[in-house]
């Protein structure tokens, strides 16, 4: 595998693979990789001959008060892992290669759909955060497809959005979320989950399950279904941050009249704000 940190030398790599005539599917990351990451590498292997991982762990889509100091950091590990499943390129750029004149002062890209909402609301500042790296990491990177997991369902619809907006020749594909064997999708911030907190973790997507099986019913009342949600869960001891049935393209919230719903939750369970969410289709 090889392996860069600098955003020059990886763009004319990349030049030269297009020259010949090789196409590059992408995956960004913050690093601390499990299977799930491991898994978009695998999808990103069927869809390119090359597949680009890059590992950066992004200071302006955190916010003053959230985890960015604490974000775990574990690049030897995730190196031998990417080696493990045929990666072939490694991106690890350092804040100053990424932000040269200052993070404060650098241009960014802003979606204005959809990132008011849900974890938007809750971490304002978040997707202008994601937009940009995204942004920066495609001019580099040049990807042809580039993987992104639906645990971040948001995420997906924002990069999307940005994509379809600035016209951006990349087709971006949307993967399955991976679970831990309890059902708890997979994440990087699951590790400060106590012991206690992991066998209770499992609620979440218990619940999502639940609030799934009520919207089936016709004579269901979202609002209802939204607020026994959550009173579930926070007597299984997570504090609610949002539990919402909405429409799954525009993340409006969800009307009788809609069909592709999306349930989404964000909760903290101790330390870590866990976020899950469910396709649903009625009829
Ligand atoms: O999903 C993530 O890990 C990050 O938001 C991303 C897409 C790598 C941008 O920093």
């Amino acid at each position: 595998m090889k392996i860069f940190s600098s955003p020059t030398e990886l763009q004319s790599h990349i030049v030269n693979l297009k020259k010949q005539g090789k196409s590059v599917a992408f995956v960004p990351t913050m690093g601390n990789l499990h299977q799930g990451h491991l898994s978009l590498v695998e999808l990103a292997k069927q869809k390119a001959d090359i597949v680009v991982c890059s590992i950066f762990v992004n200071p302006t889509q955190f916010g003053p008060n959230e985890d960015f100091d604490s974000y775990p950091r574990t690049l030897e590990q995730d190196t031998k892992k990417l080696e493990q499943v045929g990666n072939q390129i490694l991106f690890t750029p350092t804040n100053n290669d990424i932000y040269p004149q200052g993070k404060e002062v650098h241009s960014s890209v802003e979606v204005n759909r959809l990132t008011d909402k849900l974890c938007g609301a809750s971490r304002p500042g978040h997707f202008r955060g994601v937009t940009t790296i995204v942004n920066i990491l495609f001019n580099i990177v040049q990807p042809d497809v580039a993987i992104f997991g639906k645990k971040d369902y948001q995420q997906y619809l924002v990069i999307r959005a940005m994509v379809k907006d600035l016209m951006m020749p990349i087709k971006i594909i949307g993967a399955e979320i991976a679970r831990e064997p309890n059902g708890l999708a997979m994440s990087s911030r699951n590790g400060f989950l106590a012991e206690q907190e992991k066998k209770q973790s499992s609620y979440l997507r218990e619940v999502i399950l639940l609030s799934q099986k009520q919207l089936e019913d016709p004579k269901k009342d979202i609002n209802e279904v939204k607020l026994q949600a959550c009173k579930l869960l926070q007597n299984k001891g997570f504090k609610v941050d949002y539990f919402e049935i909405v429409e799954r393209n525009t993340l409006e919230l969800a009307t009788s009249n809609d069909n592709e719903l999306l349930i989404a939750a964000a909760a903290w369970l101790g330390k870590p704000r866990l976020i899950d969410n469910l396709e649903v289709n009625l009829n």
